[in-house]
């Protein structure tokens, strides 16, 4: 069996690691293409080196641009591979452009698409995430929900063949990963002391493309940081050049609010555990918190992780300043504790599972 896996973008890199590795264990020849989406080191490397991800077979090299233009170039460029390749199965992560190009370049040549992350929905049609993820999920032939939700939301646009309900890959690379993190050294390295400290992390479309919206959670985080505690931001090339786009200078901002070139993905770990709060427009980040019991506020309306939401552990605050500050002072100040034995993410297995139905698929 060849299988050709497609990635591209930071998340991508972090749920490939364990299923490449695997399917590579089986014996299973695996082709590794990367669009080329994120290219920065920090963006793409570091997650290679740290995650034992072996060097692309394919790096198409497409970089950034307007959503046409890059998926389109993504098209072209995929469809030379899989004509050459001609692989048994194309399998896709996530939500990203890189997702979209993937699946239905395979699908149009009546290659099997396995979809990873399959069944979330944020029911916003002006996310370009919820584009790219229902028309995945309506062109695969496997459907790999990581919850019990994304199940459900299947079921509602009438997908049940080719549905496993397998778990999350995050939490499986999440498990195996924080064996490895050198917490102390993180937090000694950016001047941080165990919950004493906010993680923040903003790079959604909505937060960095409308103006008032970056304004209003820029001015949240510095508000917050006025009230004594450090808040580390390591920051999404997207959101750095918005900042200054709406005038924002970011070296005029209150001495708590660290700003960091994004971080590798075990700092990300040890910084999330060891937060007292995050505040992340992250699908990634707002779910890995609660791996390790951080809570999060959500600057959005609406999150694909609702469960979360659901059981009070994590809050969505919108996007204006005082709904943020709000949601955030009530988890710094609030002595909840919160019930974190429902595994809503599998046991770490998710990986293996989808593994084992590539092989033996359900009829
Ligand atoms: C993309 C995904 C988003 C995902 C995110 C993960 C789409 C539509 N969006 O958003 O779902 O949550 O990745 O981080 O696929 N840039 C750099 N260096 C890089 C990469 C990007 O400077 O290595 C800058 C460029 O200015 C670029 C901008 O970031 O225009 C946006 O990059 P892009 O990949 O288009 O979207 P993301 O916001 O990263
Ligand atoms: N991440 C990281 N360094 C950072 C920010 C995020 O390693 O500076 C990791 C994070 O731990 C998570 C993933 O990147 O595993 C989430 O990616 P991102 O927030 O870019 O995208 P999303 O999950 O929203 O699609």
């Amino acid at each position: 069996m060849e299988i050709v896996s497609i990635v591209g973008a930071r998340p991508q890199f972090i749920k490939a690691a364990l299923v490449s590795k695997k399917l590579r264990e089986k014996g299973i020849k695996e082709i590794l293409v990367h669009t080329g989406q994120h290219y920065d080191f920090n963006m793409s490397d570091v997650f290679f080196r740290e995650l034992g991800l072996l060097e692309p077979d394919y790096y198409l090299g497409i970089g950034s641009g307007n959503h046409g233009e890059q998926t389109g170039k993504m098209l072209i460029e995929i469809e030379k591979v899989l004509l050459k390749e001609k692989p048994d199965i194309v399998i896709v992560y996530g939500d990203t452009n890189s997702t979209l190009a993937g699946a239905l370049t395979a699908a149009k040549l009546h290659i099997p698409v396995a979809h990873v992350e399959a069944g979330l929905r944020s029911y916003n049609k002006d996310m370009p995430e919820e584009i790219n993820r229902v028309l995945t999920d309506h062109i695969s032939t496997f459907l790999f929900a990581p919850t019990k939700t994304a199940v459900e939301n299947l079921h509602k646009e009438g997908i049940s063949k080719g549905v496993y309900q397998v778990g999350d890959v995050m939490f499986d690379v999440a498990l195996e990963s924080i064996k490895m993190v050198d917490e102390e050294k993180v937090l000694v390295k950016y001047g941080l002391k165990p919950k004493e400290f906010i993680l923040a992390t903003i790079h959604r479309a909505e937060n960095t493309d409308v103006r008032e919206n970056l304004i209003n959670i820029w001015n949240a985080l510095n508000e917050i940081a006025s009230y004594g505690d450090k808040i580390i931001f390591p920051i999404h090339p997207r959101t750095k050049k918005a900042l200054n786009e709406v005038g924002i200078d970011i070296n005029f901002r209150n001495e708590n609010l660290l700003l960091t070139e994004p971080v590798s993905y075990f700092e990300m770990l040890a910084l999330e555990k060891n937060a007292k709060l995050i505040i992340t427009d992250s699908g990634g980040v707002q779910k890995e918190g609660y791996f390790w019991g951080t809570p999060c506020v959500i600057p959005r309306n609406e999150t694909e992780w609702i469960e979360l939401v659901e059981i009070g552990f994590n809050k969505l605050a919108g996007n204006k300043s005082e709904e943020i500050i709000k949601c955030s002072l009530e988890i710094l100040n609030g002595e909840k504790q919160y019930n974190l034995i429902e595994h809503f993410y599998g046991k770490g297995d998710a990986s293996d599972k989808i593994v084992f139905y590539i092989i033996h698929p359900q009829k």
